[in-house]
């Protein structure tokens, strides 16, 4: 029985299932879901950042406006800009083919990610792209090693490169690993910022990965709100029932 439980525990965190098998450390990504502001400023960069090469096909533009907080007008205006309409997925314009050509792997849609790869490895990733010169982009990334996806955030964070130790363990094997960054090249936003702004992005990313998640959440303290009660009606007619016969 107790089996049992720890099963459907496990199936309920797969988050915790994959990080114990990663083997970078990851940063913790600490998003609010709640924050529309937020997820509005990760729409934006997602759409000018990211589009170019990446989709989000299953989350459509008039969805996303009533769930971050915005009107049609202000997500055509602000958001759209490959000519899709509203009611449209995030389609991007770049064919698969082509797209697996240029960068050796084809851009994954990222719709799912966040589920699949989980908020904090996004979060580490999109902050540890660094200078490799021996990588066909000139970088590399701690998250993702041997990544095809360049630093395209660079105008923003920067140039980096990483500072590396190599570590030997008790049976002689050797492995390099990063101990810090360090900004060879300003971008436009400090590090503190570009952070804030990659939290943003990744909250962003969480939402599209389970547009349903905070209505879903809202419904469960419903649900159990109405179990408490029916607990305690059942128990007074039980009480009810049995007074005659004790
Ligand atoms: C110039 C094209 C391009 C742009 C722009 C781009 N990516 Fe990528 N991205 C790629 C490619 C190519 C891959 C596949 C890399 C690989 O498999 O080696 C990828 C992979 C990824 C992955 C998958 C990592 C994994 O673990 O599987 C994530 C997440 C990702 N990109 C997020 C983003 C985000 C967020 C943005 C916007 C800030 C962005 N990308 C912008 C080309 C791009």
């Amino acid at each position: 029985m107790r089996k049992w439980i720890l099963a459907i525990v496990l199936a309920a965190l797969p988050g915790f299932a994959l990080a114990s098998s990663e083997g970078a450390a990851l940063d913790k990504a600490n998003i609010d879901p709640t924050d529309k502001a937020s997820l509005q400023r990760g729409a934006k960069l997602f759409v000018n950042y990211c589009m170019g090469c990446h989709s989000a096909d299953y989350q459509r533009y008039n969805r996303l406006a009533r769930d971050i907080g915005l009107s049609d007008e202000q997500v055509r205006d602000n958001l759209i800009f490959t000519g899709a309409k509203v009611g449209e997925g995030m389609r991007n314009a770049m064919p698969k083919k082509d797209a697996k050509k240029w960068f050796g792997a084809a851009p994954p849609d990222l719709t799912l990610i966040a589920r699949a790869r989980g908020v904090d490895y996004l979060y580490t990733y999109l902050r540890t792209f660094y200078i490799d010169e021996a990588r066909p982009w000139g970088v590399n990334n701690a998250a993702f090693p041997l990544v095809g996806m360049p630093h395209v955030l660079s105008e923003l964070q920067g140039w980096q490169k990483a500072r590396m130790e190599t570590h030997k363990d008790a049976h002689g094997n050797e492995s390099t690993v990063i101990t810090g960054y360090e900004i060879v090249k300003k971008g436009s936003m400090s590090p503190p910022e570009f952070d804030s702004a990659m939290r943003d992005l990744v909250n962003f990313l969480a939402y599209v990965a389970e547009p349903v998640k905070l209505y879903r959440q809202s419904l469960g303290v419903w649900v159990i709100a109405f179990l408490v009660l029916m607990t305690a009606v059942f128990y007074l007619l039980k009480k009810e029932y049995w007074k005659d016969i004790h």
